[in-house]
């Protein structure tokens, strides 16, 4: 029998403990494990990097509710996204980066990898033509996609470079960030892996800071979890149990911030201090058609660029009440910020600059009436 998308999240990796029936999956927060005789751990557990019940239960969850067989969770997005590119790339590759992408992912690759002797080049990643003409043959190991793409919510059309990345010989991966797995399959659409700060979505209610990787190749999977322990930047385990415990309302938590969501970008449609929204929900929008096929519902990440330009656009960030001057997102409580001078200053000066005149909010799930009162005020 296969079960929906809710009950998988509740349930996968989390059988009442065997011991005592405790329904919850335990915090093992221990390092080592007794051993009974030299080299006979008593239930498989050595050390806790290598492995933890708590950590193992979320991984578990995470494969099945992304649709893989191979779940790692990790200290945090960026080492997750260390860990992988380190497996499937060598000093001398090249990777396709999206020119759209969250900041630290640009940092990570443009101030560490490179210096390590990997080379890149960022590509319009919502267009598979510009993409393949990026494509360096022989060298090219990676494609890396963000779909929304974080902070200006463009559309890259999964299949097509799944397609792609499958005729250079290339792995496809997918930041399903923005989107989580209730709303984007990204291995159901020929990703090669996938890539999350759970710190949003999957954790959900802002308390905690995590990363995870999926794939459904097991020769892939037993790769990146044998660098999962060689490198070391595990998820400790009482980070790995708020995470699972935020996953199990991730769908109706998900419905709620794109029904928010909706409602606030119909207020700012007609708003004379904003300038033009983007939401891949909205009919206009570049990517709307490939974002209603691969996702289920547009999100809860809402960008807009304010008519009054960039200092405008930071004094509409100072405004807010509600919305939570803050970084991060996808947590339950609505948070606005100023993508320029905050998660993206990294890529100042790069092909990923992105506008002054941004502002992103992340929509949470309050009474959506008191978000609209609040950005009323903040417009101003
Ligand atoms: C789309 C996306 N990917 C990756 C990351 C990095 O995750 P973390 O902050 O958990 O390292 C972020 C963080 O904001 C993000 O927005």
């Amino acid at each position: 029998m296969t079960y929906g998308f809710d009950t998988v999240a509740i349930h996968a990796g989390q059988e009442p403990e065997a011991r005592t029936g405790a329904v919850v999956p335990p915090i093992y927060q221990t390092s080592t494990y007794a051993q009974d005789e030299v080299g006979a751990p008593r239930a498989g557990y050595e050390y806790s990097r290598s492995a933890n019940p708590t950590r193992d239960a979320l991984q578990e969850c995470l494969a099945a509710i992304e649709g893989g067989r191979v779940g790692l969770a990790f200290a945090s997005g960026l080492a997750a996204e260390d860990t992988l590119l380190r497996t499937v790339c060598r000093p001398g590759d090249h990777v396709i980066i999206p020119d759209d992408a969250y900041g630290g992912t640009f940092r990570l690759f443009a101030k560490v990898a490179e210096r390590w002797g990997l080379a890149w080049t960022a590509a319009r990643i919502s267009d598979v033509d510009a993409v393949r003409a990026a494509v360096q043959p022989g060298r090219t190991r990676m494609i890396w996609a963000e779909t929304p793409t974080n902070p200006l919510l463009g559309i890259a059309d999964i299949a097509g470079l799944a397609a792609l990345a499958r005729d250079v010989a290339a792995r496809l991966v997918v930041d399903n960030t923005f989107a989580s797995p209730y709303l984007q399959q990204p291995l159901a659409l020929g990703a090669d892996v996938v890539v999350h700060s759970t710190t949003k979505y999957l954790g959900g209610h802002s308390d905690v800071v995590g990363g995870a990787l999926v794939t459904d190749d097991p020769e892939l999977g037993a790769e990146l979890a044998f660098h999962q322990n060689a490198m070391g930047a595990v998820n400790g385990p009482f980070d790995a149990w708020l995470t699972l415990r935020g996953i199990k309302t991730l769908g109706v938590r998900m419905e709620r911030h794109c029904d928010n969501a909706e409602r606030i970008v119909e207020f700012l449609d007609h708003h004379p201090a904003v300038r033009q929204v983007l939401y891949p929900g909205h009919r206009d929008h570049p990517g709307h058609e490939t974002a209603a096929k691969q996702m289920r519902r547009f999100g809860g990440m809402v960008s807009f660029r304010a008519a009054g330009g960039a200092a405008e656009a930071v004094r509409i960030c100072n405004r807010a009440r509600l919305f939570v001057l803050a970084e991060s997102l996808g947590g339950v409580e609505s948070l606005i910020e100023h993508p320029g001078r905050m998660t993206h200053a990294s890529a100042a000066g790069s092909p990923l600059e992105v506008p002054g005149d941004l502002v992103r909010l992340s929509v949470g799930i309050e009474t959506v009436d008191d978000l609209l009162a609040d950005l009323d005020q903040a417009l101003g």
